[in-house]
């Protein structure tokens, strides 16, 4: 529409049509200017001979200057957000051309922060959930990248088509299931322009961060099914160690023999060192609000443990067997007990076996 219209005065005001675009050089070849800043650009004629060289912009121009090839043109304050600045020649014969230069007024946004429902409590593992970012008063929107941040990775990222120069508010939703490892992770948005190549030309703002809380179930560190051994001269220790939000709490089921043989007492613990080390099927209840989960343990005696114990049985055995039938042996010689050999004998053998 602009250029439409400055064509339009050039050749009211030249009677001349205009001939394409020019052999000029633009020195920045575009502009990027922040709303409010100034700048300054050059245009150089590449043509051996001109009439002159001129610039046309909304902010007004600069009229044909001759006997030059190079002319700059300067805006102090940028207080608009669409400026089209027109570079024209006219070449000797009286013909005109034309060039534009690009200008692209920025503004960085006003704000950037994350809406509900990250403030309105926890979440709840599983169910999916609709961040919001809102950006508020950048230019130009169609330059704008909002990135998404959890932890130390970028998880999303969005653009938008916008054809208005001037400020306007954007805003990107993130569809977002809520995972047990989100627990405690930070999340934040960070709106950039890309205004060009390089780091400088990417001025960037953050949301402020902000802490997720994900309620999940427990989960056990280790299998859910376990066999332990028992080892030697030591106390087993069983570990149900489970992650969960909010913390789980314990509970144990253990053998019939070993909970007769140990006082009852609440093991609200994540581990247990049974008072007696017998062999057995074990669980562990883990539990919160969001679910139970149950682990099993198979103790069992390690096989080096079994043949010491056979062996141990097995010589006392033997010694009250070879004791018993000395006693018998010694009775049915005798054929009558002494008091004090009746003693003596009756006592060994039970006390062995
Ligand atoms: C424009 O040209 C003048 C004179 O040659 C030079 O001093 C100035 O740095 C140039 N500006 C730009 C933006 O290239
Ligand atoms: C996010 O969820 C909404 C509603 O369920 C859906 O309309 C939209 O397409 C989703 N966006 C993305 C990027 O998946
Ligand atoms: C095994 O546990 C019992 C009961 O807690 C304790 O009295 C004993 O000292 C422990 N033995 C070893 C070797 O740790
Ligand atoms: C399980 O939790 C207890 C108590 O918090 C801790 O001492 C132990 O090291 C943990 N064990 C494992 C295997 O994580
Ligand atoms: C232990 O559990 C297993 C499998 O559930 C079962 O076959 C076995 O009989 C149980 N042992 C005891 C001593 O209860």
């Amino acid at each position: 529409m602009l250029r439409f219209f400055i064509f339009g005065v050039l050749i009211a005001s030249t009677g001349k049509p205009v001939n394409g675009t020019c052999n000029v050089e633009m020195s920045p070849p575009k502009v990027m200017v922040k709303f409010g800043d100034s700048f300054t650009a050059n245009c150089t004629s590449l043509y051996s001979e001109i009439a002159g060289i001129g610039w046309e912009s909304t902010y007004g121009g600069i009229g044909l200057q001759s006997g030059i090839s190079t002319l700059p043109f300067k805006i102090d304050v940028v207080k608009d957000w669409d400026i089209q600045p027109i570079c024209y020649v006219t070449l000797p014969d009286g013909d005109q051309c034309l060039e534009p230069l690009p200008v692209t007024v920025y503004q960085i946004p006003e704000s950037v922060s994350i809406a509900q429902p990250l403030s309105a409590g926890p979440m709840v593992e599983g169910k999916q959930y609709h961040i919001q970012c809102n950006i508020v008063n950048v230019a130009p929107a169609s330059l704008l990248s909002v990135y998404w941040h959890k932890g130390d990775k970028i998880i999303s990222h969005e653009t938008f088509k916008e054809s208005a120069q001037s400020p306007v508010s954007k805003s990107s939703i993130l569809n977002l299931t809520a995972q047990r490892d989100d627990d405690g992770s930070q999340i934040w948005c960070e709106a950039k322009l890309n205004l060009g190549p390089g780091e400088l030309n990417h001025p960037a703002m953050q949301s402020k961060s902000h802490e997720m809380a994900v309620l999940y179930p427990p989960g056990f560190i280790n299998p859910e099914m376990e066999t332990v051994e028992l080892p030697d001269r030591k106390n087993v220790t069983l570990y149900c160690n489970a992650t969960g939000n909010p913390v789980p709490v314990y509970s144990w089921d253990v053998p019939q023999a070993v909970q007769e043989m140990s006082k009852k007492e609440d093991v609200n613990k994540p581990f247990l060192i049974p008072f007696f080390q017998l062999p057995g099927n074990y669980s562990c209840k883990a539990s919160n609000t969001q679910g139970t989960r149950i682990k099993y343990f198979t103790v069992i005696e390690a096989p080096r443990d079994r043949t010491t114990l056979a062996a141990i049985i097995g010589v006392f055995v033997a010694l009250g067997v070879l004791l018993f039938i000395g006693g018998a042996l010694f009775v049915t010689r005798d054929g009558t007990f002494s008091c004090n050999q009746s003693k003596y004998l009756r006592g060994q053998p039970s006390g062995a076996v």
